[in-house]
């Protein structure tokens, strides 16, 4: 079918997302045709855009932040059926390889290829000027319409609206798993994150629901701190001396039990002033991407090792997608998540580069593209 679709075709080049025409193949063997209802705008696209996550293909489609309605499905599909209602996964899960057996679905051998530029059988599903087009995360849901495998889809209840459904593809529950799962949080735990956007906004959300006892959220950006209090936190601060003073107030100079990590972009300076924030036996969460070329860090080794702290990455926030995709779907349907609120400003697919301007000007929580 015919379709449009936003595409970078010189990533790495700062040049913004081309709007055109697709043509999407229908659904091979395991995959499904979505109508997508929206797709969040993540950073994680735009690292693709600046180079931080340099690729060596092109073109690309953008997009891993999206729900919408299943259309048609390919072969052998037989756990969804036209018109249920999907959230899709930027991490695949399969169900049966060693990683999702051993209940770390987040590291699914599948998610080795998802940005490959390849679907996992090693052809292409979408093209464009005569050119095959690779898609973010096996997704690109900067279309309205895509072709996903079927690990890759969670089906959630008819009753949650798919546009707030939507940022349960990643922001959700990587800033909310990065508290839940990557920390290790405990009940009364003094928490500290770093970069309260669309991931960071949940981490505090994550350790609302898990008992913190102090949440202090540290972002430049004043209406993000405010929003950050609205969420749960119970502290905020402009920059980490700000920062390392309420904590070292509020813990005797003891420091933050969790540190969660979620600024822009992972650059090898902030670290240090992370882990001053971490106490001894804590534990430092980095969710961020950091630029894959960026070879050194500032660490302060003797303190680290001599402090018995211990620096977590968080990878989808250590989620599992076919349990934690409908566990905060409910959550929210109950009240105990907030998801319209994140939801700063909503766009149509032509204006994205509007879209991720305002995402580097700190203007939104999160933006999202809206489709009929
Ligand atoms: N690990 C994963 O699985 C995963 C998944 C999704 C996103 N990510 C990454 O998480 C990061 C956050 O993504 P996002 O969509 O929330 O981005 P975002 O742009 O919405 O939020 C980033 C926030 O960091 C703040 N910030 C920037 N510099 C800061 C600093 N020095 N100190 C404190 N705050 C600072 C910004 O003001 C902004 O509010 C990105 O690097 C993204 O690629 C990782
Ligand atoms: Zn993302
Ligand atoms: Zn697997």
């Amino acid at each position: 079918m015919k379709t449009e679709g936003a595409l970078l075709w010189n990533p790495g080049t700062n040049s913004g997302w081309s709007v055109e025409e697709i043509e999407l193949d229908p659904p091979k063997e395991r995959e499904i045709l979505i109508k997508l209802a929206a797709s969040g705008i993540c950073h994680s696209d735009d690292h693709v855009d600046t180079g931080d996550i340099p690729l060596d293909w092109a073109p690309i489609i953008g997009g891993h932040e999206g729900a919408g309605v299943v259309e048609e499905v390919g072969p052998g599909v037989t756990s969804l059926e036209p018109g249920d209602h999907v959230v899709l996964s930027f991490m695949p899960s399969c169900g049966h390889c060693r990683m999702c057996v051993l209940g770390k679905a987040n590291m699914c051998e599948l998610g080795a290829g998802v940005l490959s530029g390849f679907a996992p059988d090693g052809t292409k599903r979408i093209h464009a000027r005569g050119q095959g087009v690779g898609a973010f995360s096996y997704l690109g849901t900067f279309s309205p319409y895509v072709v996903v495998p079927l690990d890759a889809a969670v089906k959630i209840d008819k009753e949650i609206p798919l546009d707030k459904a939507a940022l349960i593809g990643c922001g959700v529950p990587t800033g909310w798993g990065s508290s839940v799962y990557a920390a290790d949080m405990q009940l009364g735990d003094t928490v500290v994150v770093i970069g309260v956007g669309g991931v960071g906004m949940n981490a505090v959300q994550g350790a609302v629901l898990k008992g913190a006892k102090n949440i202090v959220a540290v972002d430049p950006v004043a209406f993000k701190r405010e929003k950050a209090v609205e969420f749960g936190a119970t502290h905020t601060a402009s920059d980490f001396a700000e920062a390392t003073s309420i904590v070292e107030e509020l813990t005797n100079g003891q420091m933050a039990e969790r540190v969660i990590f979620t600024v822009g972009v992972a650059h090898g300076e902030l670290l240090n002033p992370a882990q001053v924030l971490t106490r001894r036996g804590g534990v430092l969460v980095l969710t961020s991407a950091a630029p894959v070329l960026q070879s050194s860090v500032d660490f302060d080794l003797f303190s680290f090792a001599m402090s018995g702290k211990r620096l977590q990455g968080s990878l989808y926030g250590t989620t599992n997608a076919q349990v934690d995709i409908p566990y905060i779907a409910d959550l929210y349907h109950r009240g105990h998540m907030k998801l319209d609120e994140l939801v700063t400003k909503t766009y149509d697919l032509h204006d994205i580069n509007q879209a991720f301007q305002d995402m580097r000007e700190g203007k939104n929580i999160r933006g999202v593209i809206m489709y009929d």
